[in-house]
């Protein structure tokens, strides 16, 4: 099975966590597009009544052309399960996002729900953090300055570029820098770094945010307890 297959099997399984009258998170990328799709049937085939609350105008578009119903983080009261994907998962279940950009939306999403589930084909489990390079949310105004801040740190800071060259910026219009560390020793202690750094409005280091892990493997889905 190629990876694609990977991310639908895990999308697909994930969506089997899904009960009716849940406010149900929605992440961003690939492998959440397989898995909005299998909850869009289950609230058809099923009639479930699911609020979802999405982490990139992408999601809340797919979700909502599929007829699942939606609403902003900021109205609902709490969001039972986030489903999201995944850039690296460790041994620890500690994780890297932001690959698609929406890191930030993903972590307020995420920190807002009672349980967080992870979706990943199983070429994203690594023994240790930063192959994927972590990426950074930035200010445009000083980020310059931020920028140099994380080189003179020794963190090898890039801006993210599109295609054409220019700059890629978020929904909120902010810069992307991506850190190529190539491996990251002690996760919480650059965390603890990176959120002091003015002009970083957040980072991609997802840590001690995940309860489950659904894994697209050779052998079919594998449900990891964190
Ligand atoms: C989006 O910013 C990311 O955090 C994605 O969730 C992550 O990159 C996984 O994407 P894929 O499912 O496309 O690999």
């Amino acid at each position: 099975m190629d990876q694609n297959e990977l991310k639908k099997m895990a999308g697909r399984k994930a969506a089997e966590f899904v009960h009716d009258d849940m406010i149900l998170g929605l992440g961003t990328g690939s492998t959440v597009r397989y898995m909005v799709e299998a909850v869009a049937e289950r609230v058809k085939n099923e009639s479930l009544h699911i609020t979802g609350v999405a982490t990139s105008r992408r999601t809340r578009d797919q979700a909502e052309k599929l007829g699942i119903h939606m609403k902003s983080v900021d109205e609902v009261p709490y969001i039972d399960v986030t489903i999201d994907g995944a850039d690296e998962i460790d041994k620890n279940f500690q994780g890297i996002k932001g690959g698609g950009a929406a890191h930030t939306m993903e972590k307020i999403v995420a920190t807002a729900s009672n349980q967080n589930i992870w979706i990943v084909d199983e070429s994203k489990i690594v023994d240790q953090l930063g192959r994927f390079p972590l990426p950074t949310e930035v200010i445009p105004y000083g980020s310059t300055k931020v920028f140099q801040r994380l080189a003179d740190e020794g963190l090898h800071p890039r801006f993210r570029l599109n295609e054409d060259g220019t700059r890629v910026t978020t929904h909120s219009k902010n810069y992307v820098i991506d850190l190529h560390m190539k491996q990251i020793q002690h996760p919480h202690l650059l965390q603890d770094w990176l959120i002091r750094q003015v002009g970083i409005v957040e980072q991609g280091l997802f840590l001690d945010l995940v309860n489950k892990v659904v894994v697209g493997t050779q052998d079919g889905p594998k449900v990891l307890d964190a």
